[in-house]
């Protein structure tokens, strides 16, 4: 296949409260990647409209989001943090991906099963059609890297699937445009380290979800200490004590899902987390992650408190990495149209 430069992108849905799957399992992947890459991050709010929003609620959440990213430390100068809607590209080559994609392979879609629940004929076209626009989300910036929790690798999926259909069916076309044998690149989903599928508090077989109607069942990003003490404190345990190897954890989901916080929190480990905690009680364990938990994400709300307070700055942050964006997005779709034979300007 041909040589892409290496680009990250990811992107996260700006609807209800962050929490610390989102953070654990994406937005410390995303800071890190920054040292090695160019990066775009990108609130995605067009994907939170595939089910009802408020406005108010909406505009809040997109500046939340964008605070966040920049309170985990993200740079929005050196890298590109932007919302969805301001880049009109994301929506035009969904609808080119629309007609690339199968209805069978939307039809496999598990989240899409989860979401629309029972009622599926009241689910909206767009929740359907989801993971087209995701697809679009990455490839109109012929992106690389796709740092994501275990619950989109689905969707990375279909993206490359999509990606391959395209280069295959547009072959000679893309070829007589100078873009060699492939015009998209295979997005490769990056899913690494000890928590990419942080479960619930309350219940360790289930994902921790912004959608969970106990907020016990999360930390928020927002929590305060004594909110995460208590989250803490409450979450579902078994009666045994901590065992000292993996192995031990394999029928333990709770245990196994506060181990793997505590060692992403810590940036080890479950075994060098076992090797610590091998046979202590919850009680001491639990004290120890409330006290590591309130160190790493106690800077962050506050730090996501003052900026949110401004949301001109934040909004001008938007405006700035959209207008980064839309360069790159407009080039990609300007070569997309010649290659599917549209005429343009
Ligand atoms: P979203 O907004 O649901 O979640 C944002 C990111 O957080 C990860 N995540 C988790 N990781 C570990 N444990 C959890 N419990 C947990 N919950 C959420 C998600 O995997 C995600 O990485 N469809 C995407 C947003 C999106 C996107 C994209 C991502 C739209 N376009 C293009 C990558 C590339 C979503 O709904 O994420």
């Amino acid at each position: 296949m041909a040589a892409f430069k290496e680009l990250v992108f990811s992107g996260v849905q700006p609807t209800g409260n962050l929490h610390l799957g989102n953070y654990l399992g994406a937005i410390t992947k995303f800071v890190a990647l920054q040292e090695t890459h160019d990066c775009i991050y990108c609130v995605v709010d067009l994907h939170a409209i595939t089910v009802p929003q408020d406005p108010e609620t909406l505009r809040s959440s997109i500046r939340e989001v964008t605070a966040a990213f920049i309170a985990c430390g993200i740079d929005p100068k050196k890298h590109i943090v932007f919302n969805q809607s301001q880049v009109p590209e994301h929506a035009e080559l969904a609808w080119v991906f629309n007609c690339v994609a199968r209805l069978g392979w939307l039809n496999r879609m598990t989240q899409f099963k989860e979401k629309a629940g029972k009622d599926r004929e009241n689910a909206s076209v767009g929740l359907y059609a989801y993971p087209a626009l995701m697809a679009a989300d990455i490839l109109v910036y012929r992106a690389t890297h796709v740092p994501v929790g275990e619950d989109q690798k689905q969707h990375l999926e279909l993206a490359r699937d999509i990606a391959q259909k395209f280069n295959n069916d547009l072959g000679p076309s893309i070829a007589a445009h100078g873009f060699g044998e492939a015009f998209f690149p295979q997005p490769e989903p990056l899913i690494q380290g000890p928590a990419t599928r942080v479960m619930s508090l309350r219940d360790g077989t289930k994902k921790m979800s912004k959608s969970d109607p106990s907020d016990y069942s999360r930390i928020n990003l927002t929590d305060d200490a004594d909110a995460i003490a208590q989250k803490v404190r409450k979450a579902k345990t078994d009666p045994e004590p901590l065992p000292s190897e993996e192995a031990g954890l394999a029928a333990r989901p709770e245990a196994d899902n506060l181990v793997g916080i505590y060692a992403a929190l810590s940036d080890a480990s479950r075994e060098d987390v076992l090797r610590q905690f091998g046979g202590a009680q919850f009680s001491t364990f639990k004290a120890s992650l409330v006290d590591l938990a309130v160190a790493k994400l106690g800077p962050i709300g506050s730090e996501m408190k003052r900026l949110t307070a401004d949301p001109a700055a934040i909004d001008a942050i938007l405006a700035d990495g959209s207008e980064r964006a839309s360069a790159i997005a407009r080039k990609t779709m300007d070569s997309v149209k010649d290659i599917l034979g549209f005429v343009r300007r």
